[in-house]
């Protein structure tokens, strides 16, 4: 049953009780179509960081795991041995200073037949009729055929079979790639394999290393992003990117931050990082850092979106509490202007050089460079003020026209520098995000803000494994109210974004934004999701003054113009039914799309029984009707008819 909330005189009461079969109007809300503030063009982005096997195994689109035998305890994970061959990682004949293992198949005298070895990826690997191209490392004697294929595991059936003459000789490596086309398989549970004509090896042993299988890429880029996820995330619609953390850009201590100088160049060249995220068996994930910087700023290229790099700025996640500040973090400020200089530096600059060496003649487009992740914590408070403005200074200096956002609002001097921008984070229960609706009201506007990082990750003391209804209703309400505060809250994006169903553990996750695994069709859009799609896909450039006849809650809204179309962004954080009136004077058409579910309703892994729904819809008698269903998000985009 609808609130009736239009004032308290017995007359409407009586009318209340009188008309209690017809729809009663909880809330008449009437859009100005003048006055407001401007919206800023930057809201609804992404937050992204390798975690989990969200790059790794995730959106990077190279599909075999441990193909760089890294990590402080490497191993043979994700390998086996075909036919009768040992496989033992080697020392003896490293790739490279970066890579200095590589995979050792030694093959018994008098061996027949075909052998070699198997990668079953990340768990499994997504196969599809697409075109693949496979590449390694080769080293030992052998002139003869080598075979690639993509296998069912269980099943045995070969979904494509790839031979080749290869040339290789026991004093260098040699460099193969290859390219063949696959048949559809029925699930993700494959495996890539490679062989070889045993005889020609047999008593002898042939050394591999830096294995790699690539799908087609996101607009066909080289060492590109996985089109399965990446579709889902430019569908999305939003406006920035930020990298490459968070967390893992901290790392567990100075000496295994996120380094960009380790991140570019050739494959062979990237030493690989430990990840920041402890499994449940106590070991670390290892990253082979095949995303690098110069793969960050080709995914803002090819999505347009706006780059947030992070800086790494003397605080990793060490429990001692060793942050680095004074003199010591001069080598740090200096390294952070090395990585601006490769960015945006000419073919004349020494990392504008390197740059250029790299594949990459032009410079990228930056403007905003975030100090730091989140500085209130891990000890970092106390010296913030002090490390955050000796970056900010190094980098005006340098580089007037950078936007310096601080990763905290907290601890900071009295006088804060002009000009900087501020992110505030988010995570908590539902409860937070509704008492957060107001949170920016009345904030300084000299001091825009960005919210990098929210998400609802828990319902009346339950921690999520993905967003509920009721959760995505809650983020629906904290956008309402960052879109109103537009003006000074320019970016915000929910965290984390991407969750490998094999990469993590029931026990110790988050909820995420997008879902997969390598089945076809992997790919799974959280309610969360669709609220952001929804709130990014309908934007307007004003926000605009609405006259409502009663106050916030349940129903939410904030509404905004973009030249002759009007948008309203309704919430309904409750379990029963609203119905709205809009006015929007000069519309007489519009669409309404429709999120709606129980409150513990969610999409997750193999199943998403809520989707947005769009139907066209007309007003009468000057007003739209609209009917909000308990637990809904909707946005209404109205426009007069032949505009
Ligand atoms: C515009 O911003 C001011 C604060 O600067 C605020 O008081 C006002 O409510 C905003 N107007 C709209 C339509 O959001
Ligand atoms: C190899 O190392 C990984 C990660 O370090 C670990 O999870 C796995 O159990 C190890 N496997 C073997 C066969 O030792
Ligand atoms: C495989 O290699 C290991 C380590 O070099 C060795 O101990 C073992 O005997 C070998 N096994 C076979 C079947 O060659
Ligand atoms: C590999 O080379 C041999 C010898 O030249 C030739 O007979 C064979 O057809 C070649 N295989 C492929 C797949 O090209
Ligand atoms: C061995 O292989 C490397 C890499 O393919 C090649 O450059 C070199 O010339 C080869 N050496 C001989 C002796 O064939
Ligand atoms: C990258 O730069 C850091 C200094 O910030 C240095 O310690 C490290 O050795 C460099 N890595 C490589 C591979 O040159
Ligand atoms: C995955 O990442 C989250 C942070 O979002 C972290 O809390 C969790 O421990 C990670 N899980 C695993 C299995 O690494």
């Amino acid at each position: 049953m609808a609130l009736y909330r239009k004032g308290f005189s017995l007359c409407q009461m009586l009318l209340s009780f009188c008309c209690l079969l017809a729809p009663v109007v909880a809330l008449e809300l009437t859009v100005s179509t003048t006055g407001g503030n401007h919206s800023s063009p930057y809201l609804y982005g992404f937050m992204f960081e390798d975690i989990n096997h969200s790059g790794d195994g995730g959106i990077h689109s190279q599909l075999l795991q441990n193909n760089g035998f890294q990590g402080s305890n490497p191993n043979l994970t994700a390998y086996a041995a075909v036919g009768n061959v040992n496989l033992t990682l080697d020392t003896v004949n490293p790739l490279s200073t970066a890579l200095p293992l590589s995979l050792r198949v030694a093959v018994p005298a008098g061996a027949s037949g075909a052998v070699g070895f198997s990668n079953s990826g990340y768990w499994g690997i997504p196969v599809n009729a697409d075109s693949y191209v496979s590449a390694f490392y080769i080293k030992g004697d052998y002139v003869g055929e080598v075979t690639v294929r993509l296998v069912g595991a269980s099943s045995g059936t070969a979904y494509a079979t790839d031979v080749f003459n290869v040339t290789s000789n026991s004093t260098q490596f040699t460099c193969i790639e290859t390219k063949f086309q696959s048949a559809q398989a029925p699930d993700g549970n494959n495996i890539w394999t490679l062989t070889f004509d045993a005889p020609k090896v047999a008593g002898n042993a042939l050394y591999f290393s830096l294995i790699q299988l690539y799908p087609p890429t996101f607009q066909g880029r080289t060492n590109g992003l996985k089109p399965s996820i990446a579709n889902v995330l430019q569908d999305m619609k939003a406006s920035f990117l930020r990298f490459p953390g968070g967390n893992n850009m901290e790392g567990n201590s100075a000496s295994s931050r996120w380094k960009w100088n380790e991140t570019v160049g050739p494959l062979y060249t990237r030493p690989g990082r430990q990840g920041i995220y402890r499994t449940e068996t106590v070991v670390f994930l290892w990253l082979i850092r095949e995303q690098g910087l110069n793969e960050y700023f080709q995914w803002t290229k090819d999505m347009d979106l706006v780059a947030v790099l992070g800086v790494w700025d003397g605080l990793s996640l060490a429990q001692s509490g060793n942050v680095i500040t004074g003199d010591a973090l001069k080598p740090y400020i200096q390294d952070a202007l090395n990585e601006l200089e490769y960015i945006l530096g000419d073919a004349s600059t020494t990392y504008g050089k390197l740059r250029t060496s790299h594949g990459y003649p032009n410079p990228w487009s930056l403007t905003y460079v975030e100090i730091g992740n989140e500085d209130h914590w891990w000890y970092g408070g106390p010296s913030y003020a002090e490390r955050f403005t000796a970056f900010h200074d190094a980098i005006k200096s340098k580089y007037p026209n950078l936007v310096i956002i601080a990763s905290t609002d907290e601890y900071f001097p009295v006088q804060k520098p002009e000009g900087i921008w501020m992110d505030y984070h988010s995570y908590g229960p539902a409860e937070k995000f509704i008492n957060e609706f107001n949170k920016f009201d009345n904030f300084d506007r000299k001091f825009p803000y960005v919210v990098t990082e929210y998400a609802c990750v828990s319902i009346d003391g339950a921690h999520l494994r993905q967003p509920t209804m009721q959760a995505s209703v809650a983020e629906a309400i904290f956008m309402i109210g960052m879109e109103r505060n537009s003006d000074v809250v320019r970016m915000a994006a929910y965290a984390p974004l991407l969750q490998n169903y094999g990469g993590y553990t029931w026990k110790n996750h988050e909820p995420n934004l997008v879902l997969f695994n390598n089945d076809p069709n992997g790919v799974f859009l959280t309610t969360s999701y669709y609220v952001q799609q929804m709130f990014a896909t309908n934007r307007g450039h004003t926000i605009l003054p609405v006259q409502s006849d009663g106050p916030f809650g349940p129903v939410y809204y904030v509404a905004s113009k973009a030249s002759s179309k009007y948008y309203v962004k309704l919430a309904n954080y409750g379990s029963s039914t609203q119905q709205i009136q809009v006015k929007i004077e000069g519309t007489n058409s519009g669409l309404l799309t429709v999120l709606s579910g129980n409150a513990g309703a969610a999409n997750t892994f193999g199943s998403m029984p809520v989707l947005p729904r769009t139907t066209p819809v007309v007003p009468t008698s000057g007003a739209f009707d609209i009917v909000l269903p308990g637990w809904t998000v909707a946005v209404l985009a109205a426009h007069m008819k032949g505009q």
